[in-house]
């Protein structure tokens, strides 16, 4: 068994010059092989699909005490610079970034790579109601593709070029599967699935996530945003053991989670980018 991938074994995450990073996402994105070295334990599961062709990523950003906002649901930044920096990595690897609508509510975030070089992702929200405002800083016109995934009917009023994904709900839920499948119909491969709590929540609960990357702040937030929430266990030796690998990423901790045991076949992009 390749060590990297034994649970509790620690790696540092040694940040790598920016030239590097750059030839890493050129042929990450190109599917060239060997990866430069520098990135690839920790950037290399997300390369392809053990699953199928698609590969699914959750991310969460919590304090030591599990919390992934405040209580007046403030976030930015729980953090270390160079886990923000870690999650532009990630977004410049991917096709899309989906958030669900409480995060564009509450953040109004941009979704865009700033941090780091890299190519900008399409970017996703999940607002069945159509609460979400045409002026969010998600739907601005940038160049970039544009997705809102709503059920007929909805009151969402996107700006021009936002693509529209009409799902059926059911129970106030779409499940994650038609989510990823649809995404994968408008030809996205590598999906992110950036917040909240309750997206990604829900994403795990379906078995729809390859990896989940939690990144751990030494930070105490007392109450607020609740992390991960799952239907719950009896026992607490119900609890599924995944494989890590774990990253130190300067005062942060990343676990990188192996979830693609679990994962349910889903499909394949409809043309791979
Ligand atoms: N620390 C971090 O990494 C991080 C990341 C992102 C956000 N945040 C924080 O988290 C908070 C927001 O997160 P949140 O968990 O409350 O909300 P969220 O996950 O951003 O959005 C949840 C809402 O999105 C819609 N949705 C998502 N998945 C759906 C599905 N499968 N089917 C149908 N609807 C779906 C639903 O909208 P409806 O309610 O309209 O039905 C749901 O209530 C904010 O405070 C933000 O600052 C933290």
């Amino acid at each position: 068994m390749n060590p990297a991938v034994q649970l509790g074994n620690f790696l540092t995450c040694e940040f790598a010059s920016s030239d590097e990073w750059e030839s890493f996402v050129d042929r990450f994105r190109k599917g060239q092989q060997p990866l430069p070295q520098a990135w690839a334990d920790l950037f290399g599961p997300l390369c392809g699909g053990m699953v199928d062709d698609l590969v699914v990523i959750g991310q969460i950003g919590q304090s030591l005490d599990g919390r992934v906002a405040t209580a007046t649901g403030h976030s930015k930044y729980i953090n270390c610079p160079a886990g923000i920096e870690h999650l532009h990595r990630l977004r410049a690897l991917v096709d899309v970034v989906v958030v669900g609508v409480g995060t564009a509510l509450a953040d109004d975030p941009q979704l865009t790579v700033r941090q780091v070089a890299g190519p900008q992702p399409a970017r996703a929200v999940i607002d069945p109601k159509g609460r979400l405002g045409a002026d969010a800083k998600l739907f601005a016109d940038d160049g970039v593709r544009r997705l809102l995934i709503t059920v007929e009917g909805s009151a969402a009023a996107p700006p021009p070029g936002v693509e529209v994904i009409i799902l059926t709900e059911e129970d106030g839920n779409f499940a994650p599967s038609a989510i990823v499948a649809a995404l994968a119909r408008a030809g996205m491969r590598r999906i992110l699935v950036e917040g909240g709590a309750d997206t990604v929540s829900r994403f795990i609960a379906a078995r729809c996530l390859d990896r989940l990357h939690v990144t751990v702040a030494p930070v105490m937030l007392g109450a607020g945003g609740p992390g991960i929430a799952l239907p719950p266990l009896d026992r607490a030796d119900e609890a599924r053991r995944m494989q890590v690998r774990v990253h130190k990423i300067e005062d942060d901790v990343l676990f990188d989670c192996d979830l693609s045991d679990q994962r349910i076949v889903i499909g394949t992009a409809k043309k791979s980018t």
